[in-house]
């Protein structure tokens, strides 16, 4: 099913975005969790996020018209960035989360900044989650070109662990192999082969898969990498982030009537919910159609 519907702006005197309104603890806790993209991966995080929090209502945004953002500019992700925070805003959550490496590796502080509601990206959770598996405090970093070159994950380790040996490649064909469902084939084995080759030699004992995509691939580079090696995802420590925050907060859904997923899409969603059926399971169904 094909809808479209605009996407309403809310800027507050102070320039802050706000959400269409803002009230008491208990008031928030019916409130959908935002969650934004650039495309499709984020489903990654939102399937961990349902994992753990069943009982929520989530609002998913993939910006597909404008994806990938791990080959773009600083300046052009946190234009986008801000755009998607904008639009869940309007849609009065109560938290969001940004699902997107690259968006979280250059983006997050100005989205934070400009927000009053928490925001909750997947770099510190990840970066936790590979310093906690690590024994010898030798990591390797893998991600978009963007997510690497930002250094995010580096300063994220490095100030839980600053002796940690820190090893990072950027993996940009990953992306389109997975979305092309190429995730055990002869093709994904050499490309991911090549990547990792020189992490492999660099003796990590842990893998910290930094963009949505990868955990598609983690069979593949568990085999890869051989047993000596943890794989971990920032997609599932994102989620335990998020429902201790909502916890902290006292914003947890108690009701038990949530439960809905809704997305949104800025291109025609039938990709989207084809490949999107990938990542999350069937009930990508329909996706709304965002005009800008
Ligand atoms: N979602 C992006 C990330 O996690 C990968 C796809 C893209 O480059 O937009 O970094």
């Amino acid at each position: 099913m094909t809808q479209r519907a605009r996407g309403a702006r809310v800027t507050s005197a102070n320039g802050r975005v706000r959400p269409s309104s803002v009230g008491s603890a208990a008031d928030n806790r019916g409130r959908p969790i935002g969650v934004f993209d650039s495309g499709i991966g984020g489903l990654t995080v939102l399937q961990a996020l349902v994992e753990l929090m069943p009982h929520e209502d989530f609002i998913y945004l993939g910006d597909t018209a404008r994806l990938p953002y791990g080959t773009k500019s600083n300046e052009v992700i946190i234009r986008y960035s801000r755009e998607n925070t904008e639009f869940l805003l309007a849609k009065g959550i109560k938290l969001l989360v940004v699902a997107c490496n690259t968006a979280s590796a250059v983006a997050l502080d100005e989205i934070a900044r400009a927000t009053i509601v928490p925001v909750i990206g997947v770099i510190e959770p990840g970066a936790a989650a590979a310093v906690k598996a690590s024994r010898s405090g030798r990591i390797g970093v893998i991600g978009t070109e963007a997510t690497i070159a930002s250094g995010a994950y580096t300063r994220a380790i490095q100030r839980l662990r600053p002796r940690a040996e820190i090893y990072t490649r950027a993996c940009p064909l990953l992306v389109p192999l997975v979305e092309e469902g190429w995730t055990d084939n002869p093709i994904a084995e050499q490309t991911v082969a090549h990547y990792l080759g020189s992490l492999k030699d660099s003796g990590i004992d842990t893998l910290l898969l930094g963009c949505t995509h990868y955990p598609l691939l983690s069979g593949l580079i568990a085999r890869i990498l051989g047993r000596g090696v943890r794989i971990v995802d920032s997609a599932t420590a994102t989620a335990a982030a998020v429902r201790q925050r909502l916890a902290s907060l006292h914003i947890a859904r108690r009701d038990g009537l949530g439960g809905r997923q809704s997305f949104f899409v800025t291109e025609t969603p039938e990709r989207f919910i084809r490949v999107g059926r990938r990542f999350l399971g069937p009930q990508v169904e329909s996706a709304v159609r965002l005009e800008r």
